[in-house]
């Protein structure tokens, strides 16, 4: 019997209550699959925090190298500043493992309604691939004359040829694995960055003429915004830089009905690190502590974890059971317009592997 060790970090808010239910399907399609799951809990996060002043301990990293995967709920206290909180732990675990390729489907399910008038389940079928180790997320900069009136900030964007090559060519084999539109977008604002995005443009540019089968589109970000509401179901990979791909991972979450369904994989494809898997939404603390935040965002990136670890039967079981609850459209919950708990929805996704 196979056994996987996973480093689970629960964080804060809505992250305590989807990551518990993430592991009891996962404990439970184990069972089926000749599988052991060997969770490493780890309690960091704001309470870590409002303890010992940091949100993980000294050697935290070294902890997590030696997992298989890493499934993380959400990071994010409303009584600590978020650069605090999100550079003490989520940030620092991306960059530390490399994990360049921030993977981030959005699939209209048949059963669920997008907000867009007219689009029906699998009309909304695209897959965002966001740099998730430079870019504008670089932390390249600093404060003169702090506090003073004369105060200046500097925040730096860090773009390297190396790093949008890597993941550039990540989104094109992407394509061409899905074989679905077999198509690229790459999403810039180089007419007004003219130097990181430019370099981008290029670079995609060139990557892309290795991949004759894939048609390939550059646009830039205030135009892709608009198209994703006009044309959703043009798209099939998105590659774009760190913050763009952050902004409009939320926009896919949205017209494919929730950014509670919305998965995502930290992937360190060279596959010399645990890669990291979380759902794309954050603490929600204005909904947090009630039961009712919607675990289908957790369970899916659990999905996707299993894939990573060459369990694609198990991770096919678990997205078919959340395709069916989602298509009987009984177990639901608010933000899908039902009233179910964060418990039923799970509930019904186990009975539907059953
Ligand atoms: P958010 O994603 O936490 O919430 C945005 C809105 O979506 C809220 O109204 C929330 O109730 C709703 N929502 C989110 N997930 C839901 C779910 N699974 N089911 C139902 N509704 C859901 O974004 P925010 O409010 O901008 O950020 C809150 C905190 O989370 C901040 O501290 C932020 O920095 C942090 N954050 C962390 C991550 C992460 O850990 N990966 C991601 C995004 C935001
Ligand atoms: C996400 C989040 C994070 C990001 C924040 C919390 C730093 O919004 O994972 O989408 O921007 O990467
Ligand atoms: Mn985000």
């Amino acid at each position: 019997m196979k056994t996987l060790t996973i480093a689970v970090i629960a964080g804060d808010g809505v992250g305590l209550e989807v990551v518990p239910q993430a592991k009891r399907v996962l404990q439970a399609v184990a069972r089926k699959h000749n599988l052991t799951f060997a969770f490493q809990d780890f309690e960091w996060g704001a309470e870590h925090f409002f303890r010992w002043g940091k949100m993980m301990p000294s050697g935290a990293l070294d902890l997590l190298q030696s997992c298989d995967a890493i499934l993380l709920g959400a990071v994010g206290h409303p009584d600590i500043p978020d650069h605090t909180t999100l550079n003490g732990l989520l940030l620092p675990i991306r960059r530390a493992f490399d994990l360049y390729a921030n993977v981030r489907p959005a699939y209209l399910y048949p059963g669920v309604k997008s907000p867009l008038a007219g689009r029906e389940g699998g009309q909304i079928d695209m897959v965002i691939v966001r740099e998730n180790t430079e870019g504008e997320y670089a932390q390249v900069g600093g404060f003169v004359y702090m506090a003073q009136p004369e105060e200046v900030a500097i925040q730096t964007s860090v773009f390297t040829r190396r790093g949008i090559e890597r993941v550039v060519r990540y989104a094109l084999e992407l394509a061409v694995k899905r074989n679905k539109k077999n198509r690229v977008a790459s999403i810039t604002k180089s007419n007004a960055q003219g130097y990181g995005m430019a370099l981008w443009d290029r670079t995609f540019h060139e990557v892309a003429t290795e991949f004759p089968n894939i048609e390939t589109e550059s646009l830039l970000v205030d135009a892709a915004a608009m198209n994703f509401i006009r044309r959703p179901e043009t798209f099939d990979v998105v590659v774009a830089s760190n913050l763009f791909g952050d902004i409009l991972s939320d926009l896919s979450a949205i017209i494919a009905g929730s950014i509670g369904l919305a998965p995502s994989a930290n992937l360190d494809p060279l596959r010399r690190y645990p890669s990291m898997f979380e759902p794309v939404h954050g603490s929600a603390p204005d909904i947090a502590g009630r039961g009712v935040v919607n675990p289908l965002a957790a369970i899916l990136s659990s999905s996707m974890m299993l894939d990573h670890l060459e369990e694609g039967a198990a991770a096919r079981e678990v997205e078919q059971a959340v395709a069916a609850v989602l298509a009987e459209g009984k177990a639901l919950t608010q933000d899908l317009g039902g009233s179910s708990s964060t418990q039923e929805v799970t509930d019904a996704v186990l009975e539907k592997m059953a």
